[in-house]
């Protein structure tokens, strides 16, 4: 049995020999043929149909399921987190998970030993005055530390050689993809980059974990995302915002479970309530805007969305309809990086290992090159905007002038019923003036890669009055 620090300094040592192997060029490539099975055009995606699921089921598994079943013996995490928050606790939750908070999910490993892991709603839920709301993306999770410094902290809490094994288990896997999970920035999601780095360690067909990488690695540094909410997919024909995400939506976004699953089998459990997640969520209903709204102005709104956006957004109300449409890089004309990053060639490599996969007849992994026009269900509490969240309000969002350069989140977050938006500060520099690490973490700097908050001009055109009404209208959503 190896003690953890002495395991931890090993997994170093061995991570740069691999590092060495892959600059020597030491790695195979085995990719060569037609890439365009890799890509969807621009333009209307087509529907596919999807398993059916009881949504209720769903929502049980959600909260119970180990589906990311490695992490932390359970008494070193209570060591090290904080008493929870009765605020965080989440009905319809059994056993321990009764106790734990909504992002945290209880089960015991085959060795006997209770571990506790982050589940979907790590990323997937967040508290809006006090409420949580399941489905909507957390705009202030920060990715900014290194997770290796948790991995440690709870390793110094570990007792006993069953205990032991398990958190090593889960310290290998955070070894392994903690070079590439870092973002710069407070609220930007690095899960795609997370996703590439799980599949660089795993075999595709026998989904046995390989401590030395078996594909060239992702970029370290992970393309800005915000996160979306879960209740558009209801809508979506495909996933994600390049619509990568094609075929049977279950078995992709439970993909999530490749930090851990290490057999066919592990992977087969987890998809037999994979359609009642999924059922689960593409039936959330949006939050409603919890502020007033001025009826008679967001009526002139809707006129004037109807005229200037559901040509791409759809319309809403009594018989909504949704394009499903995705706009070229060229014509949309936001931030360019992540739709390129995808369809670039550079991570066909990944594509490859879904369509090898166990599921590879069922999904397919195929961007186009552009970003999905979404639904804008609930889109008042979707802040901040686009993409790589670079527009704090929509007010801004409909007036490109508006928008700031440099900014932050005020803290603690507080919704801004009037602009639309988490009320945000804005400032005079970026990132290169930061006074210390914290502070740079906290600055949206829209002159990095990726952070651009150019392009949907569609506001732009329209007269105050019409923006205001839009606005208004737009929170009745
Ligand atoms: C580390 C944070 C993180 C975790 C954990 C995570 N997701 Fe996501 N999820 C994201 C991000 C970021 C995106 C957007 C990526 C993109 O569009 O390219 C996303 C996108 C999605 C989408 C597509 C939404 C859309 O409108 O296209 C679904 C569905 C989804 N996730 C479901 C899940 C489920 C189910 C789990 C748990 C098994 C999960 N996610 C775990 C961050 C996460
Ligand atoms: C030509 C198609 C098109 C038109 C017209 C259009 N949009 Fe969009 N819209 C998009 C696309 C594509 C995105 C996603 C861009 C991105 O994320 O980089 C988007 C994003 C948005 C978002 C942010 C969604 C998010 O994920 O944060 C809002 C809000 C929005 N549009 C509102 C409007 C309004 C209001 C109008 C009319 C004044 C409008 N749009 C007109 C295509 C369009």
């Amino acid at each position: 049995m190896k003690h953890w620090l002495v395991g931890s300094l090993l997994i170093g040592v061995v991570a740069a020999g691999v590092a060495a192997a892959w600059l020597s060029g030491a790695l195979p490539g085995r990719f060569a043929a037609d890439p365009d099975r890799f890509r969807s055009p621009t333009g209307e995606v087509a529907a596919t149909p999807q398993r059916p699921g009881d949504p209720d089921e769903g929502y049980r598994a959600l909260v119970n399921e180990p589906y990311v079943n490695c992490g932390m013996p359970y008494e070193a995490y209570r060591r090290i987190a904080p008493k929870t928050d009765p605020a965080d606790l989440l009905p319809g939750r059994e056993g321990r998970n009764a106790e734990l908070p909504y992002f945290m999910t209880a089960h015991v490993n085959a060795d006997g030993v209770e571990v506790v892991s982050n589940n979907c709603l790590v990323c997937h839920a967040a508290r809006i005055d006090d409420e949580i709301v399941v489905g909507l993306g957390n705009a202030f999770d920060n990715f900014t530390i290194d997770p290796r410094r948790l991995v440690t902290e709870v390793g110094r809490y570990v007792r006993g050689p069953e205990r032991s094994a398990a958190w090593q288990h889960w310290a290998d896997r955070i070894e392994a993809i903690a070079p590439h999970i870092q973002t710069e920035t407070i609220g930007m999601n690095p899960a795609t980059n997370l996703s590439w780095a799980l599949m660089t360690h795993r075999d595709p067909q026998t989904m046995a974990w390989s401590e030395t990488p078996l594909l060239d690695p992702p970029p370290e540094r992970p393309v800005p995302l915000r996160t979306p909410p879960w209740w558009w997919m209801g809508k979506k024909n495909a996933m994600f915002y390049t619509t990568i995400g094609r075929g049977d939506h279950s078995r992709y976004m439970l993909f999530a479970s490749l930090l851990c699953a290490d057999s066919v089998e592990e992977l087969q459990e987890i998809d037999a309530y994979a359609a009642d997640i999924r059922a689960f969520l593409e039936g959330l209903a949006p939050p409603a805007f919890p502020w007033d709204v001025d009826e008679e102005l967001a009526q002139e709104g809707k006129a004037v969305f109807e005229a200037n956006c559901s040509n791409c957004h759809g319309t809403y109300g009594e018989t909504p309809s949704y394009p499903n449409r995705v706009i070229p890089l060229d014509r949309i004309g936001t931030d360019p990086l992540y739709a390129q990053t995808m369809t670039d060639g550079t991570l066909d490599r990944f594509y490859e290992w879904v369509e090898r996969s166990p599921h590879g007849g069922t999904v397919r992994a195929a961007p186009a090159e552009g970003y999905i026009a979404p639904p804008l269900d609930g889109i008042w509490a979707v802040a901040p905007y686009l993409h790589n969240g670079s527009v704090p309000s929509l007010q801004s969002l409909l007036d490109s002038s508006l928008r700031p350069r440099f900014w932050r989140h005020a803290e603690p977050p507080v919704y801004d019923p009037e602009k639309g938006g988490w009320r945000h500060e804005v400032l005079e520099t970026g990132k290169g003036a930061a006074e210390d690490r914290e502070m740079r973490a906290r600055i949206y700097d829209t002159t990095l890669p990726g952070y651009a908050n150019g392009g949907h001009l569609y506001g732009d055109d329209l007269s105050d009055r019409e923006r205001a009404a839009i606005l208004e209208y737009l929170k009745t959503l």
